[in-house]
């Protein structure tokens, strides 16, 4: 089988030849053990958090030579464990390899691999609309974010996969919707999933454009991003506005100092002037209502789990760079590993 090593610490944003390919035995269970096949991985940039040689966030560092961690949607090839059989679909962190073994009883504080029901939807949506991207979504909207019917929430990175379905949440909860993100085709990829408006940031009058999609500003904003998006949001905040802080991509590969000159002295006078509610969260706080909610609006039709899918493990370190340097998928990126049995 194929497994995917990290071959060297990530400096600034991770890159492909930071990655190898390795080709292993396929392992064998042992007592109270499952085996996994590996359908999809999730492209997931929170696992930026471990390449660093020097930890900057906290983040377990990952051991260069060993194999890629992050979550996949797999199938129980072989079950020496009473609560899983051969057939299976679970989502868990077995990482980037086509087979894995996992011991049920000694999993982490994640818990076990979750069991998914196939007659939901697609077992890839474990990974996005079904899984933690659609908690995350959720948990920021709803809880944190505080979304009522009426107002207007603006998002960053929203044609991602937390951006995507965060955005479909407010269309639900009736408020009105403007995502930023990079490019023609992701604005036009918003547009097409209900998002009221949409904005380029790399448009040269991105700035302009936003003041334009938020004539009366902004309640929510559902920050992804941080850095020059971050900053041309902040002045179209309304008084008392909520910023439910979910990710601050723009910052993942620069360290806790990163480059000057420092924006805050500007950015603390808009918390005290218009009173803002600046708080982060952690999606899984969303738990099974979250997704309860969230796979009753995919039924009613309300909410469409947008996937972009490449194909083969070899694919996975050239698609988790791109998610740093641009690509123009919309909705969550996978790998797809392999088919059903
Ligand atoms: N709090 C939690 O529990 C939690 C859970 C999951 C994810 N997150 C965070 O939520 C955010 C979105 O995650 P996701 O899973 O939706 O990611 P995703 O689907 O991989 O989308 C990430 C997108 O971010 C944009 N981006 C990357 N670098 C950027 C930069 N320098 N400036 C502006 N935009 C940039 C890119 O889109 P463009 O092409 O549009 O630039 C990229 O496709 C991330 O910050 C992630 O770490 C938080």
């Amino acid at each position: 089988m194929k497994q995917v090593v990290l071959a060297a610490y990530a400096r600034g944003n991770p890159k492909a030849s930071d990655f190898r390919i390795e080709n292993v035995a396929v392992p064998v269970p042992g007592d109270r053990e499952i085996l996994l096949r590996v359908l999809y991985i999730a492209v997931d940039p929170l696992i930026r958090f471990s390449l660093d040689e020097t930890t900057l966030t906290g983040a377990t560092r990952m051991a260069l030579n060993t194999v890629m961690v992050g979550p996949t949607v797999a199938q129980v090839a072989a079950s020496n464990h009473p609560d899983y059989t051969a057939g299976d679909f679970v989502e868990g962190r077995t990482g980037w390899s086509e087979y894995a073994i996992v011991a049920p009883d000694k999993s982490d504080y994640r818990g076990p691999p979750r069991k998914i029901d196939a007659s939901l939807a697609p077992v890839s949506t474990a990974l996005g609309a079904l899984g933690g991207p659609g908690q995350t979504a959720y948990e920021g909207v709803v809880n944190t974010g505080r979304l009522k019917a009426g107002e207007t929430m603006v998002i960053s990175a929203a044609a991602g996969a937390v951006g995507s379905i965060a955005g479909q949440i407010g269309k639900v909860l009736g408020a009105r919707v403007v995502g930023i993100a990079g490019g023609a085709e992701k604005v036009r990829g918003l547009l097409d999933l209900g998002f009221d408006a949409a904005v380029d940031y790399k448009a040269p009058d991105f700035a302009e454009q936003l003041k334009a999609a938020l004539p009366e500003g902004a309640d929510v904003y559902f920050e992804n991003v941080g850095g020059a998006v971050t900053l041309a949001v902040m002045p179209l905040l309304k008084r008392g506005a909520r910023m439910p802080v979910c990710g601050y991509i723009a910052y993942y590969g620069v360290g806790m100092e990163g480059p000057g000159p420092d924006h805050l002295p500007g950015f603390y006078r808009h918390i005290m002037n218009k009173g803002l509610e600046i708080k982060s969260f952690a999606g899984m706080l969303a738990g099974q209502k979250g997704l309860q909610d969230i796979a009753a609006w995919i039924k009613e039709g309300k909410i469409r789990f947008a996937e972009s899918i490449v194909e083969g493990i070899d694919a996975a370190p050239e698609a988790f760079a791109s998610v740093f340097s641009g690509h123009a998928h919309v909705g969550k990126l996978l790998i797809k590993v392999g088919d059903p049995a």
